[in-house]
């Protein structure tokens, strides 16, 4: 095989239909991770549900996948809500978080019957309460937790970030003022606790320690409750990553529970987590024609067609990507390269450093593992165009979002007549 194929298709035909930049996403790949996440996270103990961290990579045909898998949602802002409205969405999975939802965006989520609110603070708790009294719903919130656990990859830390933004410290006032004041609420109901202790995480050690904290909190309630122990499953973008098959962390974490609420002789209603970034992370790659080629002292230069406005995460985070020239898989790597994009800043660099072979103008390249947070975290700088997405499946393409024409770079603009 010389040529890149994904999904049954070949790199050059999806370039040809569709044009580069190009997010291509291979649906069977997450078809396969849903189907990993469904028979790995079970108990014979409680109920349990996958909700899709729906910031990795939202779009309605996406969700539409993610319904077809029976997961529910997390969705952060209007904007998500909306997009979950329009795909169709059951409500009652579509669990609302964030740190300063707005009065808008809480009454925009209770008159459409979103039920599940994933509180943040005390004065979140305090507004819930009146807005769920204003109009007469029943709310089940989830308070997120600050556990004091981080992870960062490898490791974690036990007593980090009692500074988050995120959640409250379960033995703050505030924690405790909020618990009161649901409990004494005849509109909201303490659905349990949530905590997210951090992404790319390739070690369970972490959360077996978040599993301690949550449920050692779980012994001042008479109710079972349920906990949701967020997203963060580590995914492979270059060789150096090496992540824990999903089954076998999803089984570890399942045990682990069951075994903190037997020494404690609890029960719990359901366990939740969010995962995002594994479940499109590596479906996605993204393909981009290599334009001119440049030598410096010290570099060689292959410049691409896109660059930080469809993967912001090399300059945000100095994040690392494997790929390869889609046509030339089987050549010989010979050249030490950088790929950078076209965007008028330094900083926007695809890849600092990698090895692939002589490419001519034309040449398509492949980035691999580029499904979560590229085409979510991409923006217009430059007046760039955002680029389109497409599923491949079966040897079969179907555009999901289409090329942004320069026209849609001035929607939303006001034009005043300049006489
Ligand atoms: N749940 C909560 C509450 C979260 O804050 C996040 C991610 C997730 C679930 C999903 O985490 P995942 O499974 O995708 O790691 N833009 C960054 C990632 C930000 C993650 C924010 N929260 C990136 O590109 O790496």
């Amino acid at each position: 095989m010389t040529e890149l194929i994904i999904g049954g298709v070949t790199a050059s035909t999806l370039a040809e239909k569709y044009q580069t930049p190009l997010y291509v996403y291979d649906e069977e790949k997450m078809r396969q991770t849903m189907l990993s996440f469904k028979r790995g996270f079970v108990s014979k103990h409680f109920d349990t549900k996958v909700l899709y961290a729906s910031k990795a990579f939202q779009t309605i045909e996406m969700l539409r996948l993610v319904h077809e898998y029976g997961f529910g949602l997390d969705v952060v802002s209007g904007g998500e809500i909306y997009t979950a409205l329009q795909a169709d969405f059951p409500r009652d999975a579509i669990y609302f978080h964030g740190n300063n939802k707005t009065p808008e965006e809480l009454i925009y989520a209770l008159e459409n019957e979103l039920l599940h609110v994933v509180a943040d603070n005390l004065m979140e708790v305090e507004l819930l309460e009146e807005l769920s009294q204003r109009y007469s719903k029943k709310v089940d919130v989830m308070l997120r937790l600050n556990v004091g656990v981080e992870a960062h990859t490898h490791e974690y830390i036990v007593t980090a970030h009692i500074d988050s933004k995120f959640g409250m410290s379960y033995e703050s006032k505030e924690c405790q003022q909020a618990l009161q004041l649901i409990k004494e609420s005849s509109y909201l109901e303490l659905e349990g606790f949530h905590a997210h202790i951090g992404s790319q995480i390739f070690d369970v050690t972490a959360w077996l320690a978040e599993i301690d904290k949550l449920t050692s909190y779980l012994t001042d309630f008479e109710q079972p409750l349920s906990l949701n122990l967020g997203g963060g499953f580590g995914i492979r973008y270059t060789q150096n990553d090496q992540p824990i098959p999903i089954e076998e962390a999803l089984k570890k974490l399942i045990e682990y529970t069951e075994e903190a609420l037997d020494k404690r002789k609890l029960t719990i209603r359901q366990l939740l987590i969010e995962p995002g970034r594994s479940i499109v992370g590596e479906a996605g790659t993204t393909l981009y024609t290599i334009g001119f080629i440049k030598k410096t002292p010290h570099k060689k230069y292959y410049f691409v067609d896109g660059g930080m406005t469809d993967n912001i995460r090399p300059a945000l985070y100095q994040a690392a990507y494997d790929c390869d020239l889609a046509e030339k898989l089987s050549e010989e790597k010979t050249e030490k390269v950088t790929i950078a994009g076209k965007m008028c800043e330094s900083g926007d660099v695809v890849i600092k450093e990698t090895y692939l072979p002589k490419a001519k103008s034309g040449d398509l390249l492949a980035v691999y593992s580029t499904g979560a947070y590229g085409y979510s975290m991409s923006s217009n700088y430059n007046r760039a165009t955002r680029p389109a997405v497409v599923f491949v499946n079966n040897g079969q393409s179907r555009l999901v979002v289409r090329r942004q024409a320069f026209s849609d770079l001035l929607r939303g603009e006001v034009s005043y007549d300049p006489s």
